[in-house]
């Protein structure tokens, strides 16, 4: 399968064309990630509260052309070693000859190796796309199990709403009542390892937990930002303290967004290095953006809604 590079392509710009299918990758945040132990298969338990922030990437399907992905936008020549989305496109095709499928063009805008999900929701978007040009397949076909096999992120990225993710990410419960909340997401554009992830977790010492789980109570209904924060501040990431040690950049974004002013929690996303820190109202979260962005201008800073 190719991986094409085109030219660069600034932030939101978009050409539709008929037979085009496009679908938005929105940036993953952990609200709160609980590991509740190391698995028989080597992954770990997780509970976690995820949300969606209004940036991502843009994922295009153009049916019926060959099955190649290219990449574009700011971001579009950080990717590198395994893409995602070209092994989803290749195992979907092997997996359901059915599927009508096309060629993929990634508009990369999130930073890669984030902490923001970028990959998983690249992949996931493309699994959307490909499931709306194939209504009659839409009911049959085990979507989030196939997203599942991709990553542990990919099925709660298809879901693409505020979910309760939990086992090693393969169980999601889409949350009715959780209000949108004003955040800055901030990124400190440093290196960090291809298999960050996967050194996050190695660094926990988790305990061994029995091969079956009962499921976790779903989040009591929120319904006021207020309570939202209060929610995620008697919760924790469980992979902030190791992400700090494979990334120790992770600690200065966490102490610059917790500085700001109006800022309610400071906190790593996931494996990081991406931070959010939650604010009462988006004009909060636009000045305290501007600060970062003007103390930081290599920071990737963005003013976001969650949701
Ligand atoms: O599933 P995915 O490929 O995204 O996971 C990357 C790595 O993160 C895994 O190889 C594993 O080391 C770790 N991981 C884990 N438990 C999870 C999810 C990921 O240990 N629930």
């Amino acid at each position: 399968m190719a991986l094409a590079r085109s030219r660069r392509m600034a932030e939101g710009e978009r050409v539709d064309k008929p037979g085009n299918i496009v679908e938005r990758a929105r940036a993953k945040i952990n609200l709160t990630l609980s590991v509740v132990g190391r698995r028989a298969d080597g992954y770990h338990e997780l509970r976690s509260l995820v949300v969606f922030a209004d940036v991502g990437d843009t994922v295009t399907l153009q049916l019926g052309s060959s099955p190649n992905v290219s990449v574009a936008g700011p971001f579009g020549a950080d990717i590198t070693g395994r893409n995602l989305v070209a092994e989803a496109l290749a195992k979907l095709g092997q997996r359901e000859p059915r599927l009508q499928l096309g060629s993929v063009e990634i508009e990369k805008n999130l930073p890669v190796a984030a902490g923001l999900g970028g990959g998983s929701a690249d992949a996931a978007a493309l699994l959307r796309a490909i499931r709306r040009a194939n209504p009659e397949n839409a009911d049959t076909f085990d979507w989030i199990g196939f997203a599942a096999e991709l990553g542990s992120d990919v099925p709660v990225c298809f879901v693409n709403r505020p979910s309760l993710m939990w086992g090693r990410g393969e169980k999601v419960l889409p949350l009715t009542s959780l209000p949108s909340l004003a955040a800055v997401l901030a990124n400190p554009g440093v290196p960090v390892p291809a298999d960050k992830t996967t050194q996050v977790f190695r660094r926990l010492s988790a305990p061994p937990i029995p091969e079956t789980l009962p499921d976790p109570e779903p989040p009591p209904s929120i319904t006021r930002a207020e309570d939202a924060i209060a929610y995620a501040r008697a919760h924790t990431n469980d992979l902030a303290e190791p992400a700090r040690d494979v990334i120790p950049a992770c600690r200065e974004v966490e102490a610059a967004l917790a500085s700001c002013d109006g800022c309610q929690l400071a906190r790593i996303s996931g494996a990081g290095p991406t931070c959010f820190g939650l604010f009462l109202s988006t004009e909060a979260a636009q000045a305290a953006a501007q600060q970062l962005s003007r103390s930081h201008p290599n920071w990737w800073v963005r003013s976001v809604t969650l949701g």
